[in-house]
């Protein structure tokens, strides 16, 4: 039974070879453009991916894969009318390591007289033979290897070479991969690269020329094989043969890949459709499409970077504009950027704004960088006429130099205004210790020392400089008063802006009503007089503790200085006096400061006396000269109605303080003839 059994196993297995190789005849030729339904058997490692490519090997250590074409094939006969022992094949394969140029084992185009590789072992085998079988003439085995490991039991010539192996794995014949291109050049490539490479293997019996060729898929075959062997491979190939690939890691893997195979006994293999081929898979796009998709990453944050930083710079930009004209440059070191003034005013705070006065608003700032207080106006000015002279005018006053003037720091530039910062004065205008309950009142001696100093500053501008600055504007409230409480003449200079005006045919009236000296109504012309005649209303101001008008008063109180000549007259001086001081003041002093303001106020301007007379009054050093009793000398100072009558016009941006209404403390601008 057993017998019976056994030997109708082998009847069947006979005529399954039988039928095998009646097939195989008509199996000289067939080609692969990737594996899907291929005829192929595989075993150990070896598997066919979803996509169509035949993985010989993954990058686990010490496997062996092979993939043979199922049926065995006719070589060695000679009854063919072909040359049977030879043969053309072409494949595509990839060798992709674990990490660059760190791979193995290797891959070998095999032909052989059987798929059982079950006893050869892997790593430098090649899952072809073991140590025992290795280099035995019974192996039958011709291997094309392709050989990414230097093993010197082998008498490899190094770890990236092409070999053409019989029955054993020290190769007859070896090259370093390479190609020699279309212009001849010897061109190296990396068997590990972990890109796809075409081999060509072309056996030619007559000729008994073995020859093997590499490139890269791009290219086409090479003119000039990379190996060229005569060898005679009858002795080596059976009648019936297997071809296919053999594979194996060992401490060293990669993935090996076989993307497409072509095959042919009858002449030339066809060529491969490389477009038909399968991609190589995750594994070598892994470490690509990470760099890649990191590169479009990058660039689209960079991009989204870019935009939020162009934007936001445009806002800033746009938040911190300036005007800048190439006229300016000279002033470059004056000038001050509105971002700066910007963040010491932490953005024009209410908080930090100290007033409001006839020309914009003041406020508080600090710069980070001296750790210095200043004061920034904010002045409007829509007109680009006369602020060219206007600003080289405000820089040389930036070098005006004195005890008692607010000093200019510099200027900034922007549409519509203009910035001037000034050193920080901390106990403000004098005018709010003149009039507001919220400051202390000032003793006599400190009200001297205020007047003296703004006098002397005065002088100063008028002859003590190189040029002569007309103030234009003096008034209590522009007087500030420093950390000691001494006078500081500020706002110099700043009436001329207006005066450059915006019409060039007028000539602009700039001051305070009350202040205007009467000649203003017919010339127009401010003079160092004119400065003279608003310093008188300003010391009677200060010593009378009254404004130079004052509406609410009784009608021989309102025109100041018409009081304090009746008073002067009645010989009762005194009586002009700030009642807040209650009494408490250097007589002398008092008198010489009432009649002071008096002869400062004259109409005739040639009547009134120098600054520096002034001073020389006001030090004692010169004896004040009898005022004329004639009372039409007087009063003649350009009252609110007569300046009502010479307004032409008002720009609409000097509209703040510049009131019809004219409170007498604001600073107006009248457009004369
Ligand atoms: C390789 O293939 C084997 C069998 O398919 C599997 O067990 C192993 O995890 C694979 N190794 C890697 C690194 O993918
Ligand atoms: C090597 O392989 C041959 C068959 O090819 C087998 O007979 C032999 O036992 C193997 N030797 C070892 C050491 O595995
Ligand atoms: C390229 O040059 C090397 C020697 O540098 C040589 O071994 C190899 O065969 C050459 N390749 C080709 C394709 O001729
Ligand atoms: C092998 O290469 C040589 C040299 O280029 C060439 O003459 C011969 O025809 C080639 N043989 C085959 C079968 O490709
Ligand atoms: C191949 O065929 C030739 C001629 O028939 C014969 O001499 C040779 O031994 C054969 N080779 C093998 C390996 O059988």
């Amino acid at each position: 039974m057993d017998m019976l059994l056994t030997s109708l196993f082998s009847v069947i297995v006979q005529l399954f070879s039988i039928i095998l190789l009646v097939l195989a005849q008509d199996e000289n030729q067939f080609i692969y453009n990737g594996f899907h339904q291929a005829n192929l058997q595989l075993d150990g490692s070896a598997k066919i991916l979803s996509n169509g490519l035949l993985q010989l090997t993954n990058t686990s250590k010490q496997q062996t894969g092979h993939a043979f074409y199922r049926l065995p094939l006719k070589f060695n006969t000679s009854s063919s009318s072909t040359p049977s022992l030879s043969f053309s094949t072409n494949f595509i394969f990839a060798m992709v390591p674990v990490a660059p140029s760190f791979g193995g084992q290797g891959m070998a185009f095999t032909i052989s007289p059987s798929t059982d590789f079950s006893q050869a072992t892997s790593s430098p085998y090649i899952g072809l033979f073991n140590s025992s079988n290795l280099g035995l003439s019974s192996n039958h085995v011709l291997a094309i290897e392709l050989d990414p490991v230097k093993n010197p039991q082998f008498n490899d010539r190094d770890e990236n070479h092409v070999g053409i192996d019989v029955n054993s794995l020290e190769s007859v014949n070896s090259a370093p991969a390479s190609y020699i291109d279309q212009e001849g050049k010897n061109t190296s490539l990396k068997l590990l690269s972990g890109n796809a490479m075409h081999i060509w293997i072309d056996y030619d019996e007559a000729e008994k020329l073995l020859n093997v060729s590499l490139a890269l898929t791009k290219n086409s075959k090479p003119k000039k094989p990379l190996l060229s062997t005569r060898i005679d491979l009858s002795p080596v190939l059976l009648d019936f043969m297997y071809v296919g690939f053999s594979a194996s890691t060992g401490t060293l893997a990669s993935d090996q890949y076989i993307l497409g195979w072509s095959f042919s006994k009858i002449g030339q293999a066809e060529n491969l459709e490389i477009s038909k081929l399968p991609r190589l898979p995750s594994q070598k796009k892994s470490e690509e499409i990470p760099v890649q998709l990191l590169i479009v990453l990058l660039s689209a944050v960079t991009v989204v970077l870019i935009t939020i930083i162009s934007v936001a710079y445009i806002i800033r930009r746009k938040k911190y504009e300036e005007i800048h004209e190439d006229w300016e440059i000279e002033y470059g070191p004056h000038r001050f950027s509105y971002k700066n003034l910007y963040k010491a005013t932490k953005g024009f705070k209410d908080k930090e704004l100290l007033g409001t006065g006839g020309f914009g608003k003041v406020y508080r700032g600090k710069l980070p960088a001296a750790d210095s207080q200043i004061a920034v106006k904010r002045v409007s000015h829509d007109s680009r006429q006369g602020l060219k002279e206007f600003v080289a005018e405000i820089v040389s006053m930036g070098r005006l130099g004195h005890r008692n003037l607010v000093q200019l720091l510099g200027y900034c530039r922007r549409k519509g205004e203009l910035l001037l910062v000034y050193d920080y004065m901390h106990n403000g205008s004098l005018d709010k210790f003149l009039y507001s309950n919220e400051k202390p009142n000032l003793h006599w001696s400190q009200r001297y020392q205020i007047l003296r100093g703004v006098a002397s500053a005065l002088l100063y501008l008028h002859e003590e400089w190189e040029q002569v600055v007309l103030h234009r504007d003096i008034k209590a409230s522009n007087v500030l008063l420093d950390a000691d409480l001494n006078g500081r003449l500020g706002d110099f200079g700043l009436a001329r802006l207006y005066d450059h005006g915006t019409n060039p045919q007028t000539t602009h009236v700039v001051g305070t009503v009350g202040y205007l000296a009467p000649e203003l109504s017919r010339t127009g012309k401010a003079t160092t007089s004119t400065d003279v005649f608003a310093y008188g209303a300003f010391i009677l101001e200060v010593a009378c503790g009254r404004r130079p008008i004052q509406h609410q008063a009784p009608d021989e109180e309102t025109i100041l200085v018409d009081w304090v000549f009746d008073c002067w007259k009645r010989g009762e001086i005194l009586n002009a006096s700030d009642p807040r001081l209650e009494g408490d003041y250097a007589v002398e002093e008092m008198e010489l400061v009432l009649k002071l303001g008096m002869l400062c106020s004259q109409s005739k301007p040639e009547s009134r006396p120098s600054m520096r007379q002034v001073m020389q009054y006001l030090d004692c050093d010169a004896v004040l000269p009898e005022i004329s009793s004639d009372s039409a000398n007087i009063n003649m100072f350009l009252t609110g109605e007569e300046a009502s009558r010479l307004i032409m016009s008002f720009p609409s941006s000097f509209e703040q303080g510049s009131t019809h209404s004219f409170s007498s403390s604001d600073s107006i601008l009248i457009a004369g003839r």
